[in-house]
């Protein structure tokens, strides 16, 4: 079993298990976040599936890509922790990641 937090805007947070294999964005989507769009379904073309990610998981995840790196600075609420959900997949490795999802653009 690994756990993943979820932290809404409005501060609501939630904890589940999360489903293994499943993108961090289908994870939230599936837990009933649904301010967390996805439009683009997580081929990383449209940046709607931001999360901060807590300072303590940033150096456990997956490398960002150039593709994701790009997309993210379209965002005007990018900082250190920002990360699109859509590019980590979940798994035990990240058991106890907490992601807050980012303001919308
Ligand atoms: S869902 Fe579109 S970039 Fe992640």
């Amino acid at each position: 079993m690994a756990e993943l937090t979820i932290v809404g805007r409005d501060g609501t947070e939630k904890t589940i298990e999360g489903k293994k294999g499943w993108s961090v964005m289908e994870n939230i989507r599936d837990a009933g976040f649904d301010e967390l769009l996805a439009l683009c379904g997580g081929c990383c073309s449209c940046a709607t599936c931001h999360v901060h990610v807590d300072q303590a998981w940033l150096d456990r995840l997956p490398a960002m890509t150039g593709d994701e790196d790009d997309l993210l600075d379209s965002s005007s609420h990018r900082n250190g922790a920002s990360r699109l959900s859509c590019q980590i997949e979940f798994g035990d490795a990240l058991d106890g990641l907490r992601v807050t999802i980012a303001q919308e653009d």
